[in-house]
C-alpha cells in the first residue's frame, strides 16, 4: 500500500485529505500538523524557509512516505523549492487555484483569499501574470479565518461577524461588486465554505485546489510506484502527528471524522 505524508500548520490539510480519500481510497495517509508554529501566514518568509526543509527531512525520515503533499498554500508558495531540494521523494505543493478561477470568471474579476503571507508572495504574482493577466485580481489576506477554521474543527462556535468582517473588504473594494470567483488560497478556508457563502450576497464560485491535488497524487503515484510489485511493508493505521500541545479531545475527533485512527502528540523538541 502506498503511503503519503500530508503536511499543514494545523487542520487545514484536512480539506485536501477529503479529496485525496475520494480519489485514492487505498492510499495510507500520515498527517502532520505543525501546531507549534501556526499561524504560518504571519511568519517571516525566512523563518519558514529555515524551518520547513529541516522539519520535512526529519518527518520523511521518521515516517518513510512515498510522497509528500504540502497541504498548505503558505508553505508551498514560500518554501516548495527549498523542501524539494532536500527530499529525494516527490513533493506536491498546494498553490492558489488562480488559473481555474480566471478561466471561470465571466466578469474577469477574481478574489484571492489567502493568508497574509501567501497573498504577498512572488509565487502568487507569477501565477497572476501567467494565468490571470486579463483579470482584475483582488488579494485579501486573513489570519482570523485560519483561527475560525481551527475553532470550528475543535467543536467551538464559528463567529460569523468575524467571517463577514474578514471578507467584506474584498467585495467593498473597487471592482468588488464584479467578483464572480474567489480562490480559497489557504487550505483552512474550504473548511469554512458554508460560512463564507452565507456572508456573501452576490453570486460567487469558491474555488480551491483540493480536487486537482488529489488527481496529481493519483497520477504521480502511478508514475513512481513500480507496477506489478506488491509492497511487503506492513500496513499501519492512518495516523495524525501533532507537533505541539494542541491535542484536546474535540480536535482529535475532527481528525477521526476524516478517517484517521490515531492521533499522537509530538512535543516540539522531541521531533
Ligand atoms: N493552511 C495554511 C495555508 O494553506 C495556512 C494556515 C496558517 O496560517 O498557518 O496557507
Amino acid at each position: 500500500m502506498a503511503h503519503a505524508l500530508i503536511f499543514d500548520s494545523g487542520v487545514g490539510g484536512l480539506s485536501v485529505v477529503e479529496e485525496i480519500r475520494r480519489r485514492c481510497p487505498n492510499l495510507r495517509l500520515s498527517y502532520v500538523a505543525d501546531d507549534a508554529f501556526r499561524p504560518y501566514g504571519e511568519k517571516a518568509e525566512l523563518a519558514l524557509r529555515a524551518r520547513l526543509p529541516r522539519l520535512l527531512s526529519e518527518l520523511t525520515y521518521m515516517l518513510d512516505p512515498d510522497i509528500v503533499v504540502m497541504a498548505c498554500n503558505t508553505a508551498s508558495t514560500t518554501a516548495l523549492a527549498d523542501i524539494r531540494a532536500v527530499l529525494s521523494i516527490p513533493v506536491i505543493g498546494v498553490v492558489p487555484a488562480i488559473k481555474p478561477a480566471a478561466a471561470h470568471s465571466r466578469t474577469k474579476t477574481i478574489g484571492v483569499l489567502g493568508t497574509p503571507g501567501t497573498v504577498k508572495r512572488q509565487y502568487v504574482d507569477r501565477l497572476i501574470q501567467d494565468f490571470a493577466s486579463d483579470c482584475h485580481v483582488i488579494l485579501q489576506g486573513s489570519v482570523n479565518l485560519v483561527d475560525q477554521a481551527e475553532a470550528k474543527l475543535s467543536g467551538e462556535p464559528v463567529n460569523m461577524d468575524v467571517i463577514k468582517g474578514e471578507i467584506s473588504p474584498m467585495f467593498a473594494s473597487k471592482h468588488g461588486m464584479d467578483v464572480d470567483a474567489v480562490v480559497l488560497a489557504c487550505t483552512h478556508f474550504p473548511l469554512l465554505r458554508d460560512e463564507l457563502k452565507a456572508c456573501v450576497t452576490q453570486s460567487v464560485k469558491w474555488i480551491d485546489s483540493g480536487a486537482a491535488i488529489a488527481k496529481r497524487v493519483e497520477t504521480l503515484l502511478a508514475q513512481v510506484l513500480p507496477k506489478g510489485v506488491r509492497r511487503l511493508r506492513p500496513p499501519r493505521e492512518d495516523t495524525v502527528f501533532l507537533i505541539g500541545p494542541d491535542t484536546h479531545a474535540a480536535r482529535q475527533q475532527a481528525f477521526m471524522r476524516f478517517g484517521f485512527k490515531t492521533v499522537i502528540g509530538l512535543l516540539p523538541d522531541s521531533r
